[in-house]
């Protein structure tokens, strides 16, 4: 038996509808909102100068050069927008077995890291921690004979590509490859190296999802991996007790911030990981997510603008902190009242 919160619930005494007859009082008991604050701007990062290709399958998100990249940062300060999060493009002739271009100093995320911590410092900065998108295979790490990710020699090539990414100066480091043990070895690396300001954002719960199709497109990974998936190391969708124990031992190794990926289809998760642990608790509404929002906009089936600061509003009211969200400038226009 569940006590009422007011002892007053029947109709007439009691009609709901007049918390929502007006404006004001809509606004006064809202129970949750979004704000700038809460956003994450994943942008995609590509080698050479004047580029700004689209990617299809995701209308209105680009592939920006670092020069271009610039007056992309410049709107998010703008806009109010915290943090800003990198996805690589790499070359295929860059691209190996052990996805060593992830480790060079001079790659393309570390230079991009640079010129905008030099130029906007109060700017955060993200990097994902992954192999996939420098592998000839695209699996997040190194592979054996029959194409299984092997963890431990993984583990080693993923803690030299944070120690160069920290090294190039990044605030947030996001490890998105679910490798076991790679947050813990990632943290004493860094502690041992003096990086001890250098947070971590673990993709804690990331599920094996067909959400990330587009994303795949856009980084090219896509036609490297092929058939094959990434279910030996991702999680199984069915699963939420392991997501529970996934955001624990990324805790207890040394993770600041914890992540839910995808977004909408794992709102659940998201409430259970902010009960059970109250930290900063993320979602990344992915790729796949804002392309079907996108495409029936785009049909005029749904209205744009309101369907994304719904959609937005969700993963606040799951007890997420924040969003990764290809919408975070239109909706941080929108909230900033400039749209
Ligand atoms: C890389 C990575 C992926 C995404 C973020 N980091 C793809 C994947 O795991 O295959 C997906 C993001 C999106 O779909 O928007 N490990």
């Amino acid at each position: 038996m569940i006590t009422p919160h007011f002892p007053f619930a029947d109709f007439p005494t009691h009609r709901a509808r007049r918390l929502r007859r007006d404006d004001f009082t809509r606004r006064l008991v809202r129970e949750h909102s979004l704000t700038v604050n809460d956003l994450i701007y994943p942008v995609f990062i590509v080698e050479g100068s004047g580029m700004i290709t689209p990617v299809p399958s995701m209308p209105g998100v680009n592939r920006y050069s670092i020069d271009e990249l610039m007056s992309v940062a410049e709107d998010c300060v703008k806009l109010g927008i915290p943090v800003m999060a990198l996805f690589p493009v790499i070359a295929p002739e860059l691209k190996d077995l052990q996805g060593s271009e992830a480790t060079n100093p001079q790659g393309l995320v570390p230079r991009a890291v640079r010129a905008l911590k030099e130029r906007f410092p109060d700017l955060g900065v993200l990097t994902d921690v992954a192999l996939d998108p420098y592998t000839s295979h695209g699996q997040d790490g190194v592979i054996d004979d029959e194409g299984y990710v092997i963890n431990d020699v993984t583990l080693d090539i993923l803690v030299q590509q944070a120690l160069v990414q920290a090294e190039a100066g990044v605030d947030i480091l996001a490890p998105s490859d679910m490798m076991d043990g790679r947050v813990g070895a990632i943290r004493q690396t860094l502690e041992t190296n003096q990086y001890i300001h250098t947070r971590i954002m673990a993709y804690a719960a990331k599920f094996a999802s067909a959400f990330y199709g587009p994303f795949r497109d856009a980084v090219g990974s896509a036609s490297n991996l092929g058939k094959s998936s990434k279910v030996t190391y991702q999680m199984d969708p069915g699963n939420i007790d392991e997501a529970l124990r996934e955001v624990a031992a990324d805790l207890r190794e040394g993770a600041d911030m914890v992540m839910v990926k995808p977004g909408m289809p794992y709102l659940d998760v998201i409430r259970r990981v902010k009960d059970a642990f109250r930290v900063p608790t993320f979602a990344y509404q992915v790729s796949g997510e804002y392309a079907m929002l996108k495409a029936a906009a785009g049909n005029g089936w749904l209205d744009h603008d309101k369907v994304m600061m719904e959609s937005l509003l969700g993963f606040k009211r799951a007890g997420a902190d924040g969003i990764l969200t290809y919408f975070a400038p239109d909706a941080a226009r929108i909230l900033n009242g400039s749209r």
